[in-house]
């Protein structure tokens, strides 16, 4: 019964999405309606745990980033370093930093608020708020706090943390609110001050990271709308945590004979960067196929592909294993360095703003980072340009 109604969703949502016939499943794969024999998906559609195309566009994007610019030469003054190692190893020359009194729930919040202007939607229509990030002014949270900053009086709002995934995480999250009709208008922010858990003395990570965050607004799409989510794909695996951690670090406490915890806070940013870069040229061109497959797509289609930005290296590694050209793979990296949950929205933004990506545009984007947790999506991007 639960698999028929799996099927009949599908079914319902392929035909919605793009106006033609609903496929029918034979054996393993899928074989078109109208009896023209498709090309074989690499797994069943009705395997996937959802629905691989969501009713859900992204109609507006905005971003921000820290004044405070530091670039590799002021760098080689802390750490031995040069700007010569940092550019060519990584693509980097300068980052954005957060100063004391300088918050995340600001930069998202202005991230939030510049997005919301572009979708031309009030803050108080926003049903959902979700604050992808890794290093939160609070704990708890900083989600309810961004909405109230925004004056999205009417949301929910909770955190998602998947580290430099979180921000393609929290867009497939909600798209599956806005997809199911639960919501109408959904926010969705990836930022990280990472400078706050780096170590400075580390020249391994500390010429890696910048702090930023950017923003999306998500609008539950018509049946027949172009815009929407096309395809989706995420993964995790804690057995990658070794490679890339920021974990708690507490001193036993005694409190009295009672219990003995712990107190503390969390170490610096641990990694080993050559097994990241290998998990990430490996699964990042893996997860974008997985993503195109579900959408019926093959890398040709795509006009723009947006992923994460930790290293240039990376990026023309898996264009080229995608079969893309570099001119297609929007990078700012150079600029802001690896911001984590901020890197895509930022570079999505710049992106927008300059005219690069329009209205009905094929974009796959693709997030990576620490768990380790991977995944992507591809959109028909749905908003216009300012
Ligand atoms: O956002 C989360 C995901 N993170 C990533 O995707 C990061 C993935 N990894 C990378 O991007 C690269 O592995 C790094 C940029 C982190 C490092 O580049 P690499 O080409 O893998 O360098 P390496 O770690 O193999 O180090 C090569 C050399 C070493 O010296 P020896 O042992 O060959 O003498 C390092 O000590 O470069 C040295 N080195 C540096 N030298 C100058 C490491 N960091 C620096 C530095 N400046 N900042």
């Amino acid at each position: 019964m639960i698999s028929r109604l799996l099927l009949l969703t599908y079914l319902g949502c392929v035909a919605g999405l793009h106006g033609t016939p609903p496929a029918s499943l034979s054996g393993r794969g899928v074989v078109a309606a109208r009896g023209q024999p498709q090309r074989l998906r690499s797994r069943p559609v009705v395997a996937k745990a959802g629905i691989s195309k969501l009713r859900s566009k992204l109609v507006g994007v905005g971003s921000c980033a820290p004044p405070t610019r530091v670039t590799n030469v002021d760098l080689e003054d802390l750490v031995d370093t040069t700007d010569e190692w940092i550019a060519q190893r990584t693509g980097i020359r300068s980052r954005h930093l957060l100063a004391p009194g300088e918050t995340m729930s600001e930069l998202g919040s202005k991230a939030a608020e510049r997005a919301l202007e572009m979708a031309g939607v009030a803050a108080e229509d926003v049903d959902l708020v979700i604050f992808a990030t890794s290093s939160a002014d609070d704990l708890f949270g900083d989600a309810a706090n961004v909405a109230k900053l925004v004056g999205a009086t009417n949301a929910v709002a909770f955190d998602l943390t998947a580290a430099c995934s979180g921000f393609l995480f929290g867009i497939n999250t909600a798209s599956q609110f806005l997809h199911n009709g639960a919501y109408k208008t959904a926010l969705v922010i990836g930022g990280d001050a990472l400078s706050r858990w780096v170590d400075w003395n580390d020249r391994s990570t500390c010429v890696l990271f910048g702090d930023g965050a950017g923003a999306v607004v998500l609008k539950a799409a018509a049946t027949d709308d172009e815009a929407g989510i096309l395809g989706w794909e995420m993964h995790s695996n804690g057995a990658g945590r070794k490679d890339l951690n920021l974990c708690y670090s507490g001193e036993p406490r005694e409190l009295g004979d009672v219990a003995t915890v712990t107190s503390g806070t969390y170490d610096t940013i641990a990694m080993n960067g050559m097994d990241v870069y290998k998990f990430a040229t490996t699964k990042v061109p893996k997860v974008l196929k997985e993503a195109l497959a579900q959408a019926d797509m093959t890398a040709d289609d795509i006009d723009w592909v947006v992923m994460h930005q930790a290293n240039i290296r990376i990026m023309e590694t898996v264009a080229k294993k995608l079969g893309v050209s570099m001119d297609k793979v929007i990078h700012n990296l150079d600029e802001y360095g690896n911001t984590s949950a901020g890197s895509i929205p930022l570079a999505l933004d710049e992106a927008v703003r300059s005219g690069k990506i329009k209205k009905g545009d094929t974009l796959a984007i693709a997030g990576f980072g620490a768990g380790l947790s991977w995944g992507a999506c591809v959109i028909r991007w749905g908003g216009e340009p300012l």
